[in-house]
């Protein structure tokens, strides 16, 4: 999370709006007279769902509470910033400076690294390499996954960092030491495998490592969260699988040795979640390459329960991703991300069974199902389905999951499929799952509140904004080139969140994207809009794929002041007044976007 969405995540906007601005109350929103222009009659609304401000009236202007303090103080984006910063007791760090202390995290992993390595090549390593022999890791393996050995006495790593001239401070930042209660460093890793974990720019960002004695705990021991180390924002591997995934799809394992043997194997478009269920952030890395994911599950009874835990979960992150992505797939992926599982023969992961039998690895990935269908499988296995006592536990599991839908079409589709398969009545299920969505909020809130409580797990931002970021990694990697052959220029207006206001600000200022003027706290975001593989090889593409997402943008900023509008009482109570004309207004022009973004028929040419 950036320190711009943690700012916004403890915002309340009404809050803020309210020190300006007397606000009323007026359904579930709060009305007043509009503060940017005179006016009898209140056209100003803030909307505490969507935490946004529109004034529907004579300046026709919206946006986040950044945008209202820089419109009401007249200030910079930056400065506006910093005063709800201050607001909510956050202190901004200097990105410029944290950048470069990464840049030196980044470094001195890749010396422990190559220590690591050479450790392994040692004659008092002997034995980490047999093991690695009796697992069947070969000599290629080793080099290409870089594994090492970390020494199990005398700081040896420390002592080696020091004498490079690495300050202990970073030592110890880096996680590669940790200090003792009078103060003194010790090694992290001691006497155990070391595997190098590389992040999506394939930089050393840390280390997983292996208890060597099949009785020392952990037998996985990683490095703990540091500035550049997040396991939840990583997938082990890809650094080498990018291009095997978007040809072949993702196949994603759980363990370090699984990915190591698949890849030792040819299989190299498999990929690590190390162990935990997947994160938004490993979707979002993957989404950038296929829409095709395949897990390949454990094949362990014993840890059944988890398993449904971890599926619950990864398939609520599918279902929101897919759901936020419908304008953004027009132009990069023309299906939703599909999730799909094999799970492997009792007792073995992907590394035994690759192992046993490296030939049959890709039957068996066709064997997949539909994350949906294998659950629904498996429960059924597992449950009396002819006592009503079973069908309901299946049918409560499953709601689960349907409940994590945004869709209400999808929705329905797998209510239908349920109902079915379970003989159970249509409405009794539409019943339960509103139950259901209730728990899930109460338990969604309460893990928000625990997030909220432990700084190390910050809570996700708020909203995704799929279009307009599109539109800006787009602009962003072709110049203002796009901008220049089309008769309209997409309005800063249609820009919701105000990170994204700004670069499009700059962008159409014609800032060059390698040295835009953005404050430092906006770097790291205008990064990850520039680093967005495209993929669109041609002009005509490239056409295409403009207008339609300037198309998308001005269809989801009418959206939201129709989602707006439609809250108000005041629209329902005077179908004449300007506010209800503006509805009809946007409903009309949607329409025609809709026929603009519909492919042309053959015959109707
Ligand atoms: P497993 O326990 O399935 O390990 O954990 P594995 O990969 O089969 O290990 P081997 O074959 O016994 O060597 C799967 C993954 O979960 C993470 C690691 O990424 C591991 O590869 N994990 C597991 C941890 O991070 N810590 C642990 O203590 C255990
Ligand atoms: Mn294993």
């Amino acid at each position: 999370m950036t320190q711009i969405d943690d700012v916004k995540s403890r915002l309340d906007i009404v809050e803020v709006i309210s020190s300006y601005v007397n606000l009323q109350r007026s359904g579930s929103s709060l009305k007043a007279n509009c503060p940017f222009h005179q006016e009898r009659t209140p056209s100003f609304f803030v909307f505490p769902d969507r935490q946004s401000w529109r004034c529907f009236g004579a300046c026709a202007e919206g946006g986040d509470a950044f945008s209202f303090v820089m419109k009401h103080e007249k200030v910079e984006f930056r400065e506006a910033l910093q005063t709800l910063a201050a607001r909510v007791g956050i202190t901004l760090v200097n990105n410029e400076e944290s950048r470069s202390n990464a840049r030196e995290l980044f470094e001195i992993n890749d010396a422990a690294r190559r220590f690591f390595q050479q450790m392994l090549d040692t004659e008092e390593a002997r034995f980490v390499r047999e093991y690695l022999e009796r697992r069947g890791v070969n000599e290629r393996s080793i080099q290409t996954f870089e594994i090492g050995y970390s020494p199990p006495r005398d700081n040896r790593l420390l002592a080696h960092l020091r004498q490079a001239g690495h300050h202990d401070e970073l030592i110890a930042r880096a996680a590669l030491a940790r200090e003792t209660e009078d103060g003194r460093l010790y090694d992290f890793f001691r006497g155990r495998l070391m595997i190098p974990i590389r992040d999506w720019e394939a930089r050393v960002a840390g280390f997983g490592s292996r208890a060597l004695d099949e009785n020392a705990t952990p037998k996985y021991l990683n490095t703990p969260r540091t500035p550049v180390f997040d396991k939840s924002r990583i997938l082990y591997a890809m650094n080498l699988g990018k291009e095997p995934v978007r040809q072949h799809g993702a196949v994603i394992v759980e363990g370090y040795m699984d990915a190591i043997m698949a890849h030792q194997h040819g299989y190299d478009n498999v990929v690590a979640s190390m162990g935990t269920a997947l994160t938004e952030r490993q979707v979002d890395l993957v989404r950038r390459l296929t829409t095709n994911v395949t897990m390949a599950l454990d094949g362990d009874p014993a840890g059944r329960n988890a398993t449904l835990r971890s599926l619950e979960s990864s398939w609520g992150v599918f279902q929101r991703r897919n759901s936020q992505n419908t304008s953004v797939s027009m132009l990069q992926q023309p299906d939703a991300m599909e999730l799909r599982v094999a799970e492997l023969p009792a007792g073995q992961d992907p590394d035994d069974f690759i192992r046993s039998d490296p030939g049959a690895w890709p039957a068996f990935l066709e064997r997949a199902q539909e994350l949906f269908d294998y659950l629904l499988d498996s429960l059924s296995e597992r449950a009396d389905m002819d006592s009503p006592d079973g069908r309901s536990w299946v049918a409560n599991t499953m709601l689960r999951f349907v409940a994590q839908i945004p869709d209400p079409l999808r929705s329905d589709l797998y209510l239908d499929r349920l109902s079915a398969r379970l003989a159970l009545n249509n409405d009794t299920l539409r019943r339960a799952l509103g139950d259901i969505k209730r728990q899930l909020a109460r338990e969604q809130r309460g893990q928000a509140a625990a997030a909220a409580a432990d700084e190390a797990t910050p809570q996700p931002a708020r909203e995704y904004h799929a279009v307009e970021e599109a539109l800006l990694a787009f602009l962003l990697q072709h110049g203002t080139e796009p901008l220049e052959g089309h008769e309209s220029t997409p309005s800063t207006e249609w820009f919701s969140r105000s990170e994204n206001r700004e670069i499009y600000r700059n962008v159409i200022a014609g800032e060059d994207a390698e040295q835009m003027p953005v404050p430092p706290e906006l770097q790291a975001h205008l990064d990850a809009l520039r680093s967005r593989e495209l993929r669109l090889s041609n002009q005509a593409k490239r056409d295409k794929a403009w207008l339609q997402m300037s198309l998308a943008l001005e269809k989801e900023h009418l959206n939201n002041e129709i989602r707006q509008l439609s809250s108000l009482p005041e629209v329902m109570e005077d179908l004449d007044s300007p506010l209800a004309q503006r509805l009809l207004h946007n409903n009309i022009r949607i329409g025609e976007i809709d026929r603009l973004l519909r492919p042309a028929s053959p015959n109707n040419t």
